[in-house]
């Protein structure tokens, strides 16, 4: 026989010390030995028991008050495993049951050994109690974390699927029965491609099947098919997972896109309408004051051409240049508070004459203020007029307070009222014109707007329009 390693050493042969050792080991364990004499009714517990349960010092009490410190709700049970324990045939029992401890109510397993007379009637029960309330405590938690897990699954939004390493569906949801038409019991068992995947995009299928089981994560959008054979867009995700007993598996969700298609189309579509708005009331604006003005018409389309090209010469951004280009098809909107015969009248306006035309920055703010636009055109064309210098009108505004598409309009302006006809001057020439701006380069003039215009009139062949653009 081999060696016990515990007890066939010198010291545990020695009778006190082996039985010492026994009580140790069981408090260690929380747990200790117990047994019930049905002749005289007496139980009685080993010491760690004694301590583990609360019970009187000698450890003897009757099965009756034994009965009275288990759980009122699982006494009941325990009353009827002890008798059916007891019947002809049975040898033994274990139970599970909480018992009024110490430290209040703790979860024990028993184990119970019936002992028999010759004539097979019981004697005596012996048996252990162990102290289990630690292990229900994490199968508690284990078991809440479970049905929250397995809420999530069900009750996901989106349809997902757990297939084994080569695809095989093990497990699917609620949502997917809904999103593909196949019920749990239809689908598992089958290959997720051969059940979800159009043919004609069946190697795409058995390529995501293969970068997942070699453990890659997926993200994709591409097209499904329904069990009535009808397909949608969908986007997919597939996640490497480790399943029960250690397996590769995969967990895939699937979205049905068409609804988010339509409300992007639909969106697209709202916002191409809502521009398309936006221009014909710049539009409609531009005519107006053209109307009112007969010797500057054009003049506002012309300095939109050069502003948005300057704009883009700088290197802005499209949505910046588009704000340069309708701001400034209307930056003189405000001339149609001015008396017409004063705008086109010749020769030199009075300094009264001239107070009143520049009232026009301000009056073409006060219109466009009132119209809900995606640019600041209200704001850019109340300083159309303002110079770096601060030498400008209406509010007199230097450098970095004066917004860079009315900088660049500030340019585009000098440049086309210089090249064309005025009722009070005939038109001069566009090299007088850059002439002129190369001069007020830093002082009223941005010298990076000066540049840009520079480079297009000399270097890029620029040209305004001859006709309205
Ligand atoms: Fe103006
Ligand atoms: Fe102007």
């Amino acid at each position: 026989m081999l060696p016990h390693p515990a007890t066939d050493t010198p010291l545990m042969q020695d009778p006190k010390n082996l039985q010492g050792f026994l009580l140790e080991v069981q408090e260690i364990a929380r747990m200790g030995s117990w047994s019930w004499d049905l002749r005289t009714d007496c139980l009685l517990f080993s010491s760690p028991l004694v301590s583990l349960l609360d019970l009187p010092r000698n450890g003897r009490i009757t099965m009756e008050e034994f009965i009275t410190r288990v759980h009122p709700e699982d006494r009941p049970r325990i009353v009827q495993v002890r008798s059916e324990a007891l019947s002809p045939g049975n040898d033994g029992y274990t139970a599970e049951y909480r018992v009024l401890g110490k430290g209040g109510v703790m979860h024990v397993v028993a184990r119970g050994r019936i002992e028999r007379d010759e004539r097979g009637i019981p004697r005596r029960i012996y048996g252990s109690i162990q102290d289990i309330t630690e292990r229900k405590r994490m199968e508690e938690a284990l078991e809440v974390e479970r049905s929250y897990l397995a809420g999530l699954f069900e009750n996901s939004p989106d349809a997902v699927v757990v297939t084994d390493d080569r695809g095989r569906i093990q497990k699917t949801n609620r949502a997917f029965t809904h999103l593909f038409g196949y019920t749990e019991e239809e689908a598992v068992g089958r290959r997720i491609d051969d059940l979800v995947v159009p043919e004609r995009l069946f190697e795409e299928g058995q390529g995501y099947t293969a970068d997942l089981s070699r453990g890659a994560r997926l993200d994709f959008e591409s097209v499904r098919r329904r069990k009535d054979g009808s397909e949608f867009p969908c986007r997919g995700v597939g996640v490497p997972v480790r399943l029960s007993g250690g397996q590769l598996g995969v967990y895939c969700i699937y979205r049905d896109l068409t609804a988010e298609r339509a409300a992007r189309e639909e969106l697209k579509r709202a916002l191409e309408t809502m521009e398309k708005a936006w221009e014909q009331t710049i539009e409609a604006l531009a005519s107006t004051s053209e109307v009112k003005d007969p010797y500057t018409a054009g003049h506002q389309r012309r300095v939109a051409v050069l502003a948005s090209a300057i704009a883009r010469e700088m290197g802005q951004a499209e949505s910046f240049v588009t704000g340069v280009e309708k701001a400034a098809l209307v930056h003189d909107l405000g001339k149609i508070e001015i008396p017409a015969e004063l705008l086109s009248r010749p020769g030199q306006l009075s300094p009264f004459e001239f107070r009143l035309v520049q009232v026009h920055a301000e009056a073409g703010f006060r219109i466009l203020s009132k119209i809900h636009l995606p640019w600041p055109l209200a704001e850019i064309v109340y300083q159309h007029h303002e110079r770096l210098d601060g030498s400008g009108y209406p509010r007199g505004l230097k450098g970095a307070e004066i917004l860079p598409e009315a900088r660049i309009i500030a340019v585009a302006d000098v440049v086309e009222a210089i090249g064309s006809h005025r009722p009070y001057r005939p038109a001069r020439s566009i090299a007088e014109a850059l002439e002129t701006i190369r001069g007020e380069s830093g002082k009223t003039l941005d010298p990076e707007a000066v540049e840009a215009c520079l480079r297009l009139f000399l270097e890029k062949g620029f040209s305004f329009p001859k006709s309205p653009a």
